[in-house]
């Protein structure tokens, strides 16, 4: 395995949208982001010089950073911000991940245009497991916002409703042509009628799952989130914030150009967010003046069409295959089962909660806890002994009230007010865990895409409704299920996941609805050192980011 070497800068730079000018946060002046290339099992050095006027971290999504969770990145999880003028040397260790991943800022709304993409390929002397593609195409889906986005993120804390929306939805940093002022900057994708294309998409958005469809072409899903899949043939994907989709295209269509189209999904009635549609366009290579328009994908599904949704996210299979094997756990030492709320709290002090008449804010929890994230790091409070005052570890395995989680009308969102904690579970070492997320309708229903740091789990089942123990587990996937760090629960249903407890260290777990985790819908994994020397969390680095 290769060590490499990157340089981060963190900066402003000036981009032009949506008709105006302005300056933004960007890793080496670049939006979207830089990519970061390497093989399964490279460690790669990334240098993060902290040029802004910002506190930032850098997180390096779905990287599982084996016992070493000082690079993780979650601000005042893992690490205490970098400083404007400072610098921190990070260590992205990969292990098996083996796909496309990708990297965010990870503290206050920076991820808006802080991220991009890590491609893992094959060691060397190994392949892919489908045919050999052409040509590699990078998609980062990501927003773009006309106001700064750290004024949007503090009016969205002090007002205490919903967030603005973005104004623009991107495909490589750009709204498209069905947007003022964008044609000229419409990302087209080249290709050669006859070539296969491997396309790596993220979806980097803040606070949208996404659907994606390419006119008159389907599109066959190898991997998702650094791990392969069975081929899956779709004629549109669905893909959440956080996740990462491998998928091969092939160039065989007789016209010279088609449209690319994205636009959000989401349960909710269209009003509260932004409905409008991102474009690209797929270009054969030739001469050509083109006539009209290209077509657009007639598969894209409806904004609010859940049934597309969750029978994709559902469609995912593990390859497993004799080179590429999984290891689901089969006997089960913790259960858990988390409830995941938005609810409605009384307005703190320090805000003046407009939104909601003055009295009260959105937050969301996690069995009924709203994280409360503190102001040090709970991992290096974990590590030196002396977690009083930062953290309890008393979050609970099971929701302290049931009901009837899925009603969709009529539930008193005060059937129980959230307490605001810091509470962490405690994972033995090499603990098989099963956790059950079941979404609720409090105050509203909506998917919550969650993701887990320093693991992949499996995802064992999914419904619609509430879980029945029962009748649910009967339906448990236990010879494929696909190798996730980002799944959506469903609105109104539940999700099941396994997964070992083999990284000592802190993991944040968190919904990837950034106005969500926001509210404090996260909570975090201390799993504990194991017995032997190489079982236990490895020494920090010289240079972590005082507090
Ligand atoms: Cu992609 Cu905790 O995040
Ligand atoms: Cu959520």
């Amino acid at each position: 395995a290769a060590l490499l070497k990157y340089t981060f800068v963190v900066q402003e730079t000036n981009y032009t949208r949506l008709c105006s000018t302005k300056s933004l946060l960007t890793v080496n002046g670049l939006f979207p982001g830089p990519t970061i290339t390497a093989r399964r099992g490279d460690t790669v050095i990334v240098d993060v010089i902290n040029k802004g006027d910002h506190n930032i971290t850098i997180h390096w999504h779905g990287v599982k950073q084996p016992r070493y969770p000082w690079s993780d990145g979650p601000e005042f999880v893992t690490q205490c911000p970098i400083q404007p003028g400072a610098n921190f040397s990070q260590k992205v260790l990969l292990s098996d991940e083996e796909g496309t991943l990708w990297w965010h800022a990870h503290s206050d709304w920076s991820r808006a245009t802080i991220h991009g993409l890590i491609v893992i390929l094959p060691r060397l002397g190994t392949t892919y497991p489908f045919p050999q593609p052409d040509q590699e195409v990078p998609i980062v889906l990501g927003e773009w916002w006309k106001t700064d986005i750290q004024t949007v993120f503090e009016n969205f804390v002090d007002g205490g409703g919903d967030p603005a929306n973005s104004d623009a939805l991107t495909i490589n940093g750009q709204p498209g042509d069905l947007y003022n002022c964008s044609i000229s900057g419409t990302t087209k994708i080249k290709v050669d009628r006859g070539k296969t294309y491997l396309v790596r998409m993220v979806n980097a958005a803040m606070n949208n799952l996404i659907f994606f469809a390419i006119a008159n072409h389907s599109v066959t899903v190898v991997g998702s989130d650094g791990a392969y899949t069975k081929p899956l043939k779709s004629n549109y994907i669905t893909i959440s914030p956080g996740q990462t989709l491998d998928f091969l295209l092939e160039a065989n269509q007789p016209s010279n150009h088609y449209y690319i189209a994205a636009r959000l999904f989401n349960g909710q009635p269209s009003s509260r967010f932004d409905n409008t549609t991102t474009t690209a366009v797929l270009q054969y290579a030739g001469n050509y003046t083109p006539s009209s328009p290209p077509v657009f994908p007639g598969t894209l599904p409806a904004f609010n069409d859940r049934n597309a949704s969750f029978n994709f996210t559902a469609s995912l299979r593990s390859l497993a295959s004799a080179e590429h094997p999984i290891d689901v756990p089969l006997t089960i030492k913790r259960t858990l089962f988390y409830t995941l709320s938005i609810n409605a709290i009384p307005c703190p002090a320090n805000q003046t909660c407009e939104a909601i008449r003055n009295t009260s804010r959105f937050a969301a929890s996690i069995n009924n806890i709203t994280f409360d994230m503190p102001s040090t790091a709970i991992l290096g409070a974990y590590y030196r002994g002396i977690n009083r005052g930062v953290y309890g570890d008393d979050f609970p395995d099971v929701p302290p009230l049931k009901f009837n989680y899925t009603q969709t009308s009529g539930l008193n969102a005060s059937l129980r007010l959230p307490e605001v904690a810091t509470e962490v579970t405690m994972l033995k070492h090499n603990e098989t865990v099963e956790l059950v997320f079941q979404g609720t309708n409090l105050v509203a229903g909506i998917d919550h895409p969650m993701h887990l740091h320093g693991h992949s789990f499996y995802v064992v089942g999914s419904g619609f409704g509430n879980y029945k123990r029962k009748r649910d587990s009967l339906t448990y996937n236990l010879v494929d299920p696909p190798h996730m760090q980002t799944i959506a629960v469903p609105q109104n249903g539940w999700t099941a996941i396994r997964f070992k407890a083999d990284n000592p260290g802190v993991w944040f777990m968190h919904c990837h609805l950034e106005r969500h985790v926001s509210w404090g819908m996260g909570m975090v994994f201390i799993v504990r050192n194991g017995k032997s020397a190489d079982a236990r969390i490895l020494p920090p680095p010289p240079d972590m980011p005082p507090c």
